[in-house]
């Protein structure tokens, strides 16, 4: 039976991917920090998809925590069998302007989305290449494509991923390893919901054009990226357009953003031409 390590497996795109793979038979481990939520969703996984309980191994460890996570995942190797697949789907985002975000929260979000997901890598890393097969599929962001109004420490976290990812991905291929990254767009979970709330509306006015995707079509699309072996795996022609030529339309981007900051800082500031937060 195929093992799926999944993090941040209790909620949101990391659910939905447990649920797709329990609904193919797989054995799961799901790691988190809540216990409880943890339970919720294998109880959820079982009523859903039919898969029996013992299937599915929690662990309640914070991705921040190396040690922490290496034993969380050693027990779940120990239990399943060696890891099959891993995707590390724990990520938190914590909107602001870069001012008003102090350090604290940077390194939060840098070491749970960066950090946390080269922990979990290097927990299964060695034993892939080892055996010569294995799949990594880490849950980047639109918005580690492209830098978002109020999201500097986010982003920071998402682009560092895809570095990560575009060097690693060269070192695991000659293992028999496939190394994936995947930017999906804003996605209907408990986290997008709770994001919302604090999103400035200079970004409301860039993203609130796109509408959600539910989580269940963002799972398949990433589950069908690992089956096919996909380095990265994209959501929309826009994001894909933007994967694809980003750098050379910037400019272009750019100008249209400060236009639509302007207008968000102050509706009438278009009219003049100028910003609110420049004068
Ligand atoms: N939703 C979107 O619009 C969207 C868009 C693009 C990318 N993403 C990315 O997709 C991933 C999943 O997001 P989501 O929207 O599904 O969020 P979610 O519903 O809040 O789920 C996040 C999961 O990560 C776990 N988690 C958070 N911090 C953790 C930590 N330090 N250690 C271990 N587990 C941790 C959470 O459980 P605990 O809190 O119990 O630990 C939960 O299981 C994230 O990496 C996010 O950045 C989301």
């Amino acid at each position: 039976m195929t093992h799926v390590i999944i993090t941040g497996g209790s909620s949101g795109i990391g659910f939905a991917l447990a649920s797709l793979y329990a609904a193919r038979g797989a054995r799961l481990s799901l790691i988190a920090r809540s216990h409880d939520l943890l339970e919720q969703a294998r109880t959820d996984l079982v009523r859903a998809s039919g898969c029996n309980a013992e299937d599915i191994r929690l662990e309640a460890a914070d991705v921040a925590a190396e040690a922490d996570l290496l034993a969380a995942i050693r027990a779940c190797e120990f239990a399943f069998g060696p890891c099959d697949i891993l995707i590390t789907s724990a990520g938190i985002v914590e909107p602001g302007h870069f001012e008003e975000s102090d350090s604290s929260a940077f390194r939060r979000q840098m070491e749970t989305n960066f950090s946390g997901t080269v922990h979990a890598v290097r927990a299964v890393y060695d034993g892939m290449t080892r055996r010569g097969r294995g799949r990594i599929m880490m849950i980047s962001s639109g918005a580690g494509l492209i830098g978002i109004y109020g999201y500097s420490a986010y982003c920071a976290s998402k682009f560092a991923l895809h570095g990560f990812a575009q060097a690693l991905r060269f070192e695991a291929r000659p293992f028999g390893v496939g190394v994936s990254v995947c930017f999906p767009p804003d996605t209907q979970t408990p986290q997008f919901q709770r994001e919302l709330a604090s999103r400035p509306p200079q970004a409301a006015t860039i993203m609130g054009t796109v509408r959600p995707w539910p989580a269940n079509a963002v799972a398949k699309r990433i589950a069908n990226g690992i089956e096919r072996g996909r380095f990265e795996v994209h959501f929309g022609a826009t994001l894909f357009l933007l994967a694809r030529f980003g750098p050379a339309v910037r400019p272009l981007l750019n100008w249209w953003f400060d236009r639509a900051i302007a207008r968000a800082d102050d509706p009438d500031a278009h009219n003049r031409g100028v910003s609110k937060r420049q004068t």
